[in-house]
């Protein structure tokens, strides 16, 4: 059995897209993996209730409370580990991670980011999508690396933009498809479908289409 920690900041729908689609495709007896645990870094953060719904252990590792970076990370490490985790998951985590954290967890830290990297790292992407004029814009899932956005993608999920869009109606179409990227990939690696292996990106018996989600 797999075990999946998932590290959110805020609504946490791609959160709840993992947890709907564990159930749907029942994840416990077809992978097998389950989420365990969900970590936020924000006491306010209402995805947590995704985690009460669904009767999982949430636990709140708040930045501030620490006095540096370093020592933040090592708290949250902390905490993911008290769930021996296989695969821990970026869904909407919003804090950026250090190196040691980042090696700590190699190949088995994943991220979603809501543009088609290497476009648009950072925050506002669909601002900068808008504001850059593009006519294809989406989200992409990629190992964690110290590069910021920086790390080995692994799928990728584009939407059109619309002449009259504005940064909410993009997103929301991004989201959507975010919301079909994650638990896919997430379901990958649990089935070893996907790995990092000498900072490149393994794939075995996952179809080219699945990994690039047009339209
Ligand atoms: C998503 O757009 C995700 O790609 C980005 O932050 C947003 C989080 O949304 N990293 P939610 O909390 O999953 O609803």
């Amino acid at each position: 059995m797999k075990r999946i920690v998932c590290l959110i900041s805020g609504r946490g729908s791609n959160l709840e897209s993992v947890l709907r689609t564990a159930a749907a495709e029942r994840w416990e007896t077809e992978v097998p993996a389950r989420v365990v645990a969900v970590i936020s870094n924000r006491g306010d953060a209402a995805g947590l209730a995704h985690a009460a719904t669904h009767g999982l252990p949430a636990t709140v590792v708040e930045h501030q409370r620490f006095a540096s970076r370093e020592a933040f990370d090592a708290g949250l490490a902390t905490a993911i580990d008290a769930h021996a985790p296989d695969v821990v998951v970026l869904a909407g985590f919003m804090r950026v991670l250090g190196a040691s954290f980042v090696a700590r967890y190699t190949g088995r830290l994943i991220n979603i980011h809501p543009s088609l990297l290497p476009a648009f790292p950072g925050l506002a992407t669909h601002r900068q999508a808008l504001a850059a004029g593009v006519r294809v814009h989406g989200a992409t899932v990629h190992f964690v690396s110290n590069a910021v956005d920086g790390g080995a993608i692994i799928a990728q999920a584009a939407v059109g933009v619309l002449p009259d869009d504005t940064e909410e109606t993009l997103a929301a179409r991004v989201l959507q498809r975010e919301h079909v990227l994650l638990p896919r990939c997430v379901r990958w690696l649990c089935e070893e479908r996907i790995g990092l292996v000498d900072g490149g990106v393994v794939v075995r018996d996952v179809a080219p289409g699945e990994l690039a989600l047009l339209g």
